[in-house]
């Protein structure tokens, strides 16, 4: 079997004015192309080599983890986002006000995560192994799936997702991503084919995991600031 690359879901400037085609092309043709070509290189003729991504992820390390992470998470990047945006309805909209009061906090909370996330890394909204709804950031290549979460939505955080286009201003990529280009009928899907939840009474297979942890809370500051959640890296609000 030899992988390929799945082709955008869009033209590359289709996402613009927030998004510009000059980003894409490089993201895609040079970033994306390049983890695939890489992994390639590091799983010819190796067992590595037929294994689906989602495998590797959950079981490989080192440089066969992260090439192999970095082309699945490009591509479910590309497709979290769409010309426009598409809002969130039915039972995925239900969650969301369960989980997070309300579509608009569940916003502020994606957007304060990418913020207060150090370095490069991807912002994830996930299921977690008992169908919560959580805000996670991780670093370089890492992914909720190798934590028992199932992704439904995907912001890459690195630099060369945005720096053309913002220069180091991450915070306004992200609110525009946000505002504007998040694909709700992909997360929804996302949300219809998550594995079903942990059994409650059985013990959690990653609870002791820090990256699901439910950070400390406070009011929010009389005036809204940009640290109000004090997200802690790699973790979920
Ligand atoms: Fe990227």
């Amino acid at each position: 079997m030899e992988r390929t690359l799945a082709p955008l879901p869009y033209a590359k400037d289709a996402l613009e004015p927030h998004i510009t085609g000059l980003t894409v092309e490089v993201h895609y043709e040079r970033h994306h192309r390049g983890y695939l070509k890489k992994l390639l290189e590091l799983t010819r003729s190796k067992p590595e080599q037929d294994e689906p991504l989602e495998a590797l992820i959950r079981s490989a390390s080192g440089e066969v983890f992260e090439n192999a992470a970095q082309v699945w998470n490009h591509d479910f990047f590309w497709k979290s986002l769409t010309p426009g945006g598409s809002p969130p309805g039915g039972e995925l909209l239900a969650a969301i006000e369960r989980d997070f009061g309300s579509l608009a906090e569940l916003e502020r909370r994606l957007v304060h995560a990418a913020d207060g996330h150090f370095g490069s890394g991807w912002l994830w909204l996930a299921l977690d192994f008992r169908h919560r709804l959580r805000v996670v950031t991780t670093h370089d290549a890492d992914n909720p799936l190798r934590q028992g979460g199932a992704p439904l939505l995907a912001v890459d955080l690195w630099e060369h997702a945005y720096y053309l286009d913002y220069f180091n201003e991450r915070r306004h990529y992200v609110e525009n991503v946000v505002q504007h280009l998040l694909d709700w009928d992909f997360a929804a899907e996302n949300f219809r084919r998550a594995p079903v939840p942990f059994d409650e009474a059985e013990p959690a297979p990653a609870e002791d995991d820090p990256s699901w942890q439910d950070p400390p809370r406070r009011e929010p500051d009389r005036e809204e600031t940009e640290r109000v959640y004090e997200v802690p890296i790699h973790s979920a609000l």
